[in-house]
C-alpha cells in the first residue's frame, strides 16, 4: 500500500534525506546550541546551511542531539499536507521537552511558517518564533526577542534577498558535493503549488558570489556542485550598471542560465556541475548546446511533466502541451543522446479521467524516465486550482493511479539499468556503500548511483574512477572499477 506523498527514488542511496542535524561546527567555540531539521526541497536544506551559518556568527555551536539544545529549530515544507502533518507531529514531540527545559526555544523556519505565518503560534504554544525564508538574517533579533519570552514572527517575504554574500555552513556533507543556491522564489503559477506564496518573487543572485562560492567549494575539495532554483532557467542577472550607461547597454551584460552554467563549468574541469530544477518550457537549446560543450556539467535533466493529458496540463497552468513537452524530450536527446532525464509526476489532479492517467504512464514510457518522483495530488490551501477547481478525483483512485505510475516508473529504471549493463563509466566517489564497507559508491553524470569493490588503488571519496557495469538493481547499477 503506498503512504500519502509516496516519494519514490530508484537512487537508494540518494543524498535527499528526510531531515538531519549538522554536525561541522566546533562546539567548544560556542556558548549555546542549536539543532536544525530540514524537511522538503533541495532549496531548504540549503536554507538552513544559511541559517546555519547566521546563527554561528551569533554564537552559537550545533548539536545533533535536541535534548541539549537551546535553540530547536525546524525548517518546514508546505508542498502537500502530509509534510505539514508531519511536521505538527514533530512540533508537539519537542513541546514534551520544552515542558520539561522552560528556556528551550523553538523556532519554525521555511514555507510551513510562511504559509502559517501568526497562526502557528496560536496552535497549543507550540512554537516561540516563526521566521520566513526571506527573513533569516533578523534571526538575531528574534531569538534575543524571543529570549524575552515575547513570541517572535518575520514572515516578510522580499523582491530582493538572495544571502549572496553568506557563506553556507555545509551541513551534513560528505564533502565531495555542495549545494549553490543560485535564485529564490517562483514566478510561475502552477495552479497546484504552494511555492509562489510561499517562497515569493523570482529573483537571482549575483552571478559572482556564484562562481565565487564555486571557486571556494573546488579549492576546499570538493568536486561536485548543483546548482539550485524552483526554475534555475529563468536565471537572469544583470550586473549593476555603472553610472551614465543605459540600461540598453547594461542588458548586453545579462547573465542568462546558459552563461551561468559555462562559466561555473570553466571554475575547474574536474568539477562537476548539476542543476535542478527546469521547467520544460523555460530550458533553452543555448543551456542544452552548453551542457554538450562541457564534459564536467552533467548530462542530466530533471525535467518534471507532472502529467502527459494536455487538457489537465492546462488546469496545472504548464503552459506546454504533451506534444511540446515530447519535442522537447526529442531536443534534448537530438543534442546528448546519452542525458538521463528524470520527472515529477502528479497523480489524481482535478478532473483526471481515466484516459488523462493513460496519457500519464504514455508520456512516461515515451521519456523512458530514469527517475521519478511521484505524488498525489493535496490540494493546498489558497493556491488557483484550490480556488477555481473541485479536489473531485476520490482518493482511492489518485492512489490506485499512482500505485500504475510507480510500477511503470520502476520498469522503465530497471530497463534504462539493464541498457547500461555493459558501458564504462566515469564514476566521482561520494563514500563507502552504505551496505557495505568493501564497496565505494559514486555517481556517473546520469546521476545514476554505482557501487562498485574497493579492489586496488589508493583511492578516497572525491576521487574519479572509470566503472564498467556488469549487473545493476532497479535503483543501482553494480559494476567493476577498470584501470
Ligand atoms: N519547481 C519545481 C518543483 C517544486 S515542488 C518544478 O517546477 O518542477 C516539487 C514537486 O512537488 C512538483 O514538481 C510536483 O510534482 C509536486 N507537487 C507540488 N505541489 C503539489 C501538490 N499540491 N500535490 C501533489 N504534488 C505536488
Ligand atoms: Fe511550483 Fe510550478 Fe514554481 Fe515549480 S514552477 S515551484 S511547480 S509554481
Ligand atoms: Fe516544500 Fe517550500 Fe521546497 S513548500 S518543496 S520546502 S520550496
Amino acid at each position: 500500500m503506498l503512504t500519502e506523498a509516496t516519494l519514490q527514488s530508484v537512487h537508494n542511496e540518494t543524498r535527499q534525506g528526510e531531515a538531519y542535524a549538522p554536525f561541522e561546527l566546533d562546539n567548544n567555540l560556542y556558548h549555546k546550541k542549536f539543532y536544525i531539521e530540514s524537511y522538503g526541497c533541495q532549496m531548504n536544506f540549503s536554507d538552513s546551511e544559511i541559517v546555519a551559518s547566521i546563527l554561528q556568527a551569533e554564537g552559537f555551536g550545533a548539536t545533533r542531539n535536541y535534548l541539549e539544545a537551546d535553540l530547536v529549530l525546524l525548517n518546514t515544507c508546505s508542498i502537500r499536507e502530509k509534510a505539514e502533518q508531519t511536521i505538527r507531529k514533530r512540533l508537539t514531540e519537542f513541546k514534551k521537552v520544552k515542558d520539561a527545559r522552560p528556556g528551550m526555544l523553538v523556532g519554525v523556519l521555511g514555507c510551513m511558517a510562511e504559509r502559517l505565518k501568526s497562526k502557528l503560534l496560536e496552535e497549543e504554544k507550540l512554537v516561540d518564533m516563526v521566521v520566513g525564508p526571506d527573513a533569516y538574517r533578523t534571526l538575531p533579533g528574534l531569538i534575543e526577542e524571543a529570549e524575552t519570552g515575547q513570541k517572535a514572527v518575520n514572515v516578510m517575504l522580499s523582491r530582493d534577498e538572495t544571502y549572496a554574500d553568506i557563506s553556507p555552513v555545509r551541513l551534513e556533507s560528505n564533502g565531495v558535493s555542495a549545494f549553490i543556491s543560485i535564485m529564490r522564489g517562483c514566478n510561475n503559477m502552477c495552479s497546484f503549488c504552494v511555492v509562489p506564496f510561499t517562497r515569493g518573487r523570482e529573483r537571482s543572485r549575483d552571478a559572482y558570489s556564484i562562481i565565487n562560492e564555486a571557486k571556494d567549494l573546488f579549492a576546499r575539495g570538493f568536486k561536485e556542485v548543483t546548482l539550485l532554483g524552483q526554475n534555475v532557467d529563468s536565471y537572469y542577472w544583470l550586473p549593476p550598471s555603472p553610472k551614465g550607461v543605459c540600461e540598453e547597454a547594461s542588458n548586453n551584460n545579462a547573465v542568462t542560465f546558459a552563461n551561468l552554467l559555462e562559466m561555473v563549468a570553466q571554475v575547474n574541469p574536474q568539477l562537476r556541475v548539476r542543476f535542478s530544477t527546469s521547467h520544460p518550457k523555460d530550458i533553452t537549446e543555448d543551456v542544452l548546446h552548453t551542457m554538450a560543450k562541457y564534459e564536467n556539467i552533467c548530462k542530466y535533466i530533471h525535467l518534471p511533466v507532472q502529467s502527459g493529458s494536455s487538457r489537465v496540463l492546462q488546469l496545472m497552468n504548464r503552459t506546454y502541451t504533451r506534444e511540446w513537452y515530447m519535442a522537447k524530450v526529442d531536443q534534448i536527446k537530438n543534442i546528448m543522446p546519452d542525458c538521463g532525464i528524470s520527472s515529477d509526476i502528479i497523480s489524481g489532479f482535478c478532473t483526471e479521467m481515466e484516459e488523462d492517467h493513460k496519457d500519464t504512464l504514455d508520456i512516461m514510457r515515451y521519456s523512458g524516465y530514469d527517475m521519478s518522483y511521484m505524488f498525489f495530488y493535496s490540494e493546498r490551501p489558497g493556491t488557483l486550482a484550490a480556488r477555481r477547481y473541485t479536489d473531485d478525483v476520490p482518493l482511492d483512485v489518485k492512489k490506485r493511479r499512482l500505485q500504475e505510475i510507480v510500477e511503470l516508473q520502476g520498469k522503465l529504471s530497471l530497463e534504462s539499468n539493464k541498457r547500461d549493463i555493459g558501458k564504462t563509466f566515469k564514476v566521482l566517489i561520494e563514500g563507502e556503500s552504505k551496505r557495505s564497507s568493501d564497496d565505494w559508491m559514486g555517481r556517473n553524470t546520469q546521476n545514476k548511483v554505482i557501487v562498485f569493490a574497493k579492489t586496488g588503488g589508493n583511492l578516497q571519496k572525491g576521487d574519479y574512477v572509470w566503472v564498467k557495469v556488469k549487473d545493476c538493481t532497479q535503483a543501482t547499477l553494480l559494476g567493476e572499477m577498470i584501470n
